[in-house]
């Protein structure tokens, strides 16, 4: 880029593309900035210590070729540090795109299991982003949307239906308009360490932890997150409103909230995910030797900040060994 000078950048793939362009486009044109100021956490995006200076020489354009991270919309570049192997979140608006386009011609011979994958990445943005303590009603509905959307669509675009790849297109991109706004949670702390340090496809660690962190959710926490707009802990009865708005019929919050597992461990398991980490090859006496430094990386990750009850560091251990073993899932069949 220091050579060629560009006006535009135009970032034509996954998820990693369009972040790395992204990061580029941000030290490109802020060479004083450091990868440590980057990424820097924060509270609230919005009230940020660490300011990103504006972008302005240069347009970003983005164009998905997967169904699933959003980030053609999203102010979020995650970028891994080569040296420590740890995944960071970058996050500030001045990230944003200026323009995506979202077009299906780019995802019609997508490989099955990448169709599968990138599903429940978009599933974990949009059921993520609906309980978190920044949703509001502008965001829910865009959240819901992509729910409905993904739970009518996915199985029949991963058995090759092309206007339900469409759709599952657009839902991406709906639930990554989502998240840009009200944020995610504690599957994604999880799923992202995890992953990462294992080497499982972001998708199926998000499929994996998604079920494990709604039962959490889902329970009166003991810790209310901190955040001023979330006076009233909401999570389960946000969890039954999904429910009811894909169909499931129950009597309590309680029931539908576990039919709803129920129903996302189907969906996983009808597009061949296996629902526990131990289901990909990770060494059980080497998941153990690091279980406990990952929950404190999963502590300290952006998206733990938004979720709807504040876990303690033992909590995210016991969910992370639930995660790999599969508990409620695979024990149950
Ligand atoms: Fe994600």
């Amino acid at each position: 880029m220091n050579i060629f000078k560009p006006d535009v950048v135009i970032a034509i793939g996954g998820g990693s593309v369009m972040d790395a362009a992204k990061a580029m486009r941000l030290f490109y044109e802020n060479p004083e900035m450091s990868f440590e100021e980057a990424y820097q956490k924060f509270l609230d995006i919005r009230k940020r210590v660490v300011r990103f200076p504006k972008i302005n020489g240069v347009q970003l354009v983005c164009i998905p070729t997967t169904s699933g991270t959003g980030s053609e919309v999203s102010p979020i570049a995650i970028i891994s540090d080569a040296k420590t192997g740890i995944k960071h979140t970058l996050c500030d608006y001045a990230l944003t795109p200026d323009v995506s386009i979202v077009d299906d011609q780019f995802v019609q011979t997508l490989p099955k299991r990448l169709i599968a994958w990138s599903g429940f990445e978009s599933l974990g943005h949009a059921i993520e982003s609906y309980v978190s303590t920044m949703a509001t009603d502008f965001t829910r509905g865009w959240s819901l949307e992509a729910i409905k959307t993904i739970f009518a669509n996915l199985k029949k675009s991963y058995d090759g239906d092309l206007d339900a790849r469409k759709q599952m297109h657009d839902a991406a991109t709906i639930a990554g308009m989502a998240y840009s706004n009200a944020f995610l949670g504690l599957e994604h702390s999880i799923a992202h360490t995890v992953g990462s340090t294992f080497d499982i496809p972001s998708g199926v660690s998000d499929a994996i932890a998604l079920p494990q962190v709604i039962r959490f959710n889902s329970k009166r926490p003991e810790k209310l997150a901190m955040w001023p707009h979330y006076s009233v802990y909401r999570a389960e009865s946000d969890y039954a409103d999904i429910a009811r708005a894909i169909g499931l019929t129950g009597s309590s919050d309680d029931e539908l909230v576990e039919k709803l597992v129920q129903k996302i461990i189907d969906l996983a398991e009808s597009v061949g995910i296996k629902m526990a980490y131990k289901g990909y090859g990770v060494d059980k006496a080497e998941f153990d030797k690091k279980v406990d430094e990952l929950a404190v990386e999963a502590y300290g990750d952006q998206n733990t900040v938004t979720n709807p009850s504040a876990p303690l560091i033992s909590q995210i251990v016991q969910l992370m060994k639930d995660c790999y073993e599969g508990k409620g899932i695979v024990d149950n069949k």
